[in-house]
């Protein structure tokens, strides 16, 4: 059976101090709940001291990102090798890093391969906008973001790797896609792609999350769909009580 995870999505929010505190509330508030894989992601800046912080706890720590080289004359950016031993997850390939930071299928790709070799886990985000979205092109583009992040990869790693679909007119818009929704292009087309390039064993093996809006009112629809295994959350992670919240509901919704 695939572990459920509640991922937090910090985002660029949240000083070192404010970090610290909000890591041992949720560390407090979510012990009670080891059937659920807890993640945060805090800014790059607060990683050490969060995980000094964090040593004792079973909560796992991630970086919202990482670039694809090892060293070198790359101003401003962290590597995932600089990361490997500070953190077990990396998020790669976020619709705000496509969008705003020109993050291609190929730069994912290569961030991808950059991260596991270091002994990362990536959890790769795809996810369709909303013209994308009326347009009826969401199964094309999503299913081919999936192929051009995973290009080259093994099994192994496929199956290892965590994938997050997220639509991105659900994204911080209180707009969540309908659980329904969400659970058909999860298991239709994420876990589906993955099928087809790997074969059922892997797609089965393999961790889909959902993101978009998710929250303590909606996260139990969300859980309860056979091809979700989680959420990338957002704004409602920024809330230690929310974000335990919805770690105690999937616990729940897992234990019956
Ligand atoms: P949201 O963000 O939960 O605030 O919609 C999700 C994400 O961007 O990962």
């Amino acid at each position: 059976m695939r572990k459920p995870m509640m991922a937090g999505n910090w985002k660029m929010n949240k000083s070192v101090s404010e970090a610290t505190a909000l890591a041992k509330e949720i560390a407090e508030l979510t012990s009670g709940y080891a059937n659920v894989d807890r993640v945060i992601c805090p800014a790059f800046i607060c990683l050490p001291v969060v995980q000094w912080n964090l040593k004792d706890s079973p909560i796992q720590l991630g970086a919202q990102n990482c670039h694809w080289e090892e060293s070198g004359a790359f101003t401003g950016e962290v590597s995932a090798a600089m990361l490997a031993g500070l953190v077990d997850y990396v998020i790669i390939g976020h619709s705000e890093r496509r969008q705003f930071f020109g993050e291609t299928d190929e730069s994912v790709n290569a961030k991808i391969v950059a991260a596991l070799a270091a002994g990362l886990t990536p959890i790769v985000c795809c996810g369709e906008s909303l013209e994308q979205n009326q347009a009826g092109e969401t199964q094309s583009f999503v299913s081919g973001q999936v192929r051009g992040a995973l290009v080259g990869l093994s099994a192994e790693q496929v199956q290892s790797l965590v994938l997050a679909y997220e639509p991105i007119w659900a994204i911080g818009t209180g707009l969540a896609a309908t659980a329904q929704q969400a659970g058909d292009i999860c298991g239709k087309v994420v876990r589906a792609t993955v099928q087809e390039l790997y074969g059922a064993a892997v797609a089965g093996a393999t961790r889909v999350l959902y993101g978009g809006s998710t929250k303590p009112g909606n996260i139990a629809e969300i859980m309860q769909q056979a091809d979700i295994d989680g959420a990338l959350i957002g704004g409602a992670a920024l809330d230690g009580k929310s974000y335990a919240e919805m770690v105690r509901i999937t616990s729940e919704v897992y234990a019956a």
